[in-house]
């Protein structure tokens, strides 16, 4: 045995017959049970053990998998990024419930949606505007000016408007000093409702003349007795551009 090596199956090499012995070669061998690398030289198997790891054994992290989680939570905080200011934009916003203007003729009696007294004659001027928060609407009396733009109201009618925008629900409030033209006789005047959520504009009659409103203000019952001016806010007529005709002479 002496001119005889032993290969790891235990075979001898032959080294006679002129061939010389194989290369003795360094091949790498895992340990059976995996506990360590081992290399085997030939004839000889040297396996180093690897120490078990402290503490509980953590789930194995590839980069891919990092990177996988690190994309998909970035695309869903931007998706809810835009949605979150995409609602915010066409939820209703509260304006100024009066829009500026005198608050005249409350009632601390009749709730929404009953029949509402809304001030007398007096206190109402042509050209001029009422804002009443308990019927949520807009007494209007038209002027000379503001009946020619509104035909075919007279001046010295009265209209009442549902303060409540057509578009998404915002409080409408008049803007005296909005300018913008009238689509309808291309005249440019100061003196709109302007809705500032999206910006829907109307006119003294609530005739909606630009935005994505999809109608004029809507109208509530008027009546006039005695002087005294009395809304149904049970009875609301749906926006349109002959608003100006439910407007009323008080006589
Ligand atoms: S709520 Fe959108 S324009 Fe008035």
């Amino acid at each position: 045995m002496a001119d005889e090596e032993t290969n790891e199956t235990g075979k001898s090499e032959e080294s006679s017959a002129g061939k010389p012995p194989a290369a003795k070669r360094a091949v790498p061998a895992r340990a059976a049970d995996g506990a360590g690398v081992g290399a085997v030289a030939a004839g000889h198997a040297v396996v180093i053990a690897q120490p078990a790891p402290l503490g509980p054994a953590l789930p194995q992290v590839s980069r891919r998998g990092v990177l996988k989680v690190g994309f998909w939570a970035g695309l869903g905080v931007m998706l809810a990024t835009i949605g979150t200011t995409i609602i915010y934009a066409l939820y209703p916003r509260r304006a100024p419930a009066n829009g500026g203007q005198q608050r005249i003729g409350t009632s601390e009696v009749s709730p929404f949606g009953g029949v509402i007294p809304v001030g007398t004659l007096d206190q109402l001027e042509a050209g001029q505007k009422i804002h009443n928060l308990d019927a949520r609407a807009w007494l209007v009396r038209f002027d000379e000016a503001q009946a020619a733009n509104n035909p075919p109201a007279k001046a010295g009618m009265i209209i009442a408007l549902y303060h409540k925008c057509p578009h998404l629900g915002c409080t409408v409030p008049w803007r005296p000093d909005f300018s913008r033209e009238d689509p309808r006789n291309s005249k440019t005047y100061a003196g709109w409702f302007l809705c500032p959520c999206h910006g829907s504009t109307y006119s003294d009659a609530g005739v909606r003349v630009f935005g994505p409103a999809p109608r004029s203000m809507d109208t509530f019952a008027l009546t006039i007795t005695g002087g005294r001016m009395v809304v149904d806010t049970s009875k609301i007529t749906l926006g349109a551009t002959t608003n100006p005709t439910r407007a009323i002479n008080p006589g």
